[in-house]
């Protein structure tokens, strides 16, 4: 993975050496896997002022030739799929496994932009509803909002940058897109992959940057869209800097598994969850945290679910038989296995787990954690389910929204009329029923409520938050 190079920056387009470098650590035992190129100010001044001066050509571009592009993205992210999921392991520490089903979403995610950037049309409507429309009719189109600032996490090094990308250019949006410092490896590889093709000169940069260039480019007038990925503090603070922006949030979460007494597969129902709150080592924004059992199938769930989570392997994330690895740094480990014993001292029980080995933590189950301990009420991001108790449906559904967040929600139920309430009631960007809330379709609308963000990406919902309407009315028409 060592390069005799620090790996490229890609500005507007073109690799380039940067100003300084960066290392890249592997997570799970501290050495250094590669190096990469951090861009100085006249680089990133490159790129913005390319992708501003390329904006009204590529927005304007031919829907076929964007397509293309993205295609190509796709096929070659998929031809270099071992190399990447290695690469993703290696920068992030999940497990392999997790890492190719990481690629395959991302080679997923560029093919359903090219086949959205085919049908993204416009909507035309007859005006006569109303005797002032008459011999009228109205053109809607959408119009890029110009170019986007991506600013993207480091739990999917590759995916969630390929959320970033995919749409913009589906649009016809130059992107910029940042790299978490921790894993720029993936998205300069993707740098690589869209290098490839016939975008023009400042489509695309990927500039792995460090805070103060970030903040910068936030605060740039040039660059009127920022979507961020990534914890609620870091994406408030961008929101308030950026007031006169387009500004996405997708935020964390402390997302629930519900389980109510008729589902027939209670069992299963605890391996789901413990898998889902602790793959990537309980790193994705909707990793099963809170655990939510209905008391008369609680005595067959609990002794379940802590002997699902006993059994995961943890260790290497390169051996196949491991499901959990480390989380992405040691920092990381002891502020989790903090929030644990801040439980603890507050009377909750721990059933399994609740200690670490360097920057693994050891996967936990507790019991009786008080509502307002950070493992019950803030994102823990670690492998740390929290089980609670309760009597009946209307106490659980009011225990999921008793969060300052709203992501995603599963509930376990064959109740066709609880499935309905349950989408009705619970505040959370979507509901996953007969599952855990960890389930994410890339072509679906994802994104939360409250402190879980605002807008929505997945390809088809990211291209609309990406373009705002024009209409154009046409008068003196026959219809
Ligand atoms: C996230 O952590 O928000 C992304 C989850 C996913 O894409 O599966």
């Amino acid at each position: 993975m060592i390069t005799p190079e620090p790996r490229a920056a890609w500005i507007a387009g073109r690799a380039e050496q940067g100003e300084s470098t960066l290392a890249v650590t592997h997570p799970y035992d501290g050495s250094e896997v590669a190096t990469v190129a951090v861009p100085g100010a006249e680089q990133i001044e490159r790129a913005v002022a390319a992708a501003v001066a390329v904006a009204p050509r590529f927005r304007r571009s031919p829907a076929h030739l964007r397509a293309d592009a993205l295609e190509h993205v796709s096929r070659g992210l998929a031809a270099r799929a071992e190399e990447l999921a290695e690469v993703i392991t290696a920068e992030n520490g999940k497990p392999l496994k997790w890492s190719e089903t990481e690629v395959r979403r991302a080679v997923s995610v560029f093919r359903i932009a090219a086949e959205e950037a085919r049908r993204f049309t416009g909507e035309i409507q007859r005006l006569d509803a109303d005797t002032s429309g008459e011999d009228r009719m109205a053109v809607t189109r959408r119009v890029s909002r110009g170019p986007v600032l991506g600013i993207a996490p480091f739990n999917f090094p590759l995916n969630l940058v390929a959320h970033k990308v995919a749409p913009a250019l589906a649009v016809g949006a130059p992107i910029i897109v940042k790299p978490a410092p921790r894993t720029p490896l993936a998205a300069l590889i993707l740098g690589e992959v869209l290098a490839e093709t016939d975008l023009p000169e400042g489509a695309f940069s990927v500039l792995p940057l460090g805070n103060s260039e970030t903040a910068a480019l936030v605060a740039d007038p040039r660059l009127p869209v920022v979507s961020f990925t990534g914890s609620g503090p870091v994406g408030w603070s961008l929101a308030d800097a950026a007031p006169r922006k387009h500004v996405v949030l997708e935020l964390g979460g402390n997302a629930a598994a519900v389980v109510l007494a008729d589902w027939p597969d209670i069992e299963g129902a605890a391996e789901r969850i413990a898998t889902f709150g602790n793959y990537q080592a309980g790193q994705s924004c909707i990793a099963v945290q809170r655990v939510i059992v209905e008391r008369a199938v609680a005595d067959e769930f609990v002794p379940a679910l802590v002997e699902a989570v006993q059994a995961l392997r943890t260790g290497d994330p390169y051996d196949t038989q491991v499901e959990v690895g480390p989380v992405v740094d040691e920092a990381a480990a002891e502020r989790i296995v903090a929030w644990i014993d801040e439980a603890v001292a507050a009377g909750a029980r721990v059933l399994t787990g609740g200690g670490r080995d360097g920057a693994t933590v050891e996967p936990t189950v507790l019991a009786d954690v008080p509502p307002d301990a950070k493992a019950w009420a803030e994102e823990i991001f670690g492998p740390v389910l929290a089980v609670s108790v309760v009597d009946g449906v209307d106490e659980a559904f009011a225990s999921v929204n008793a969060s300052a967040y709203g992501l995603q929600a599963g509930v376990f139920t064959r109740d066709v009329h609880l499935a309905f309430h349950a989408s009705a009631e619970l505040e959370v960007g979507g509901v996953i029923i007969g599952d855990v809330p960890s389930y994410r379709a890339d072509q679906l609308a994802y994104g939360g409520v409250k402190g879980s963000g605002v807008g929505r990406e997945g390809v088809p919902a990211a291209m609309q938050d990406l373009t705002e309407e024009r209409v154009t009315v046409f008068t003196g028409i026959e219809l």
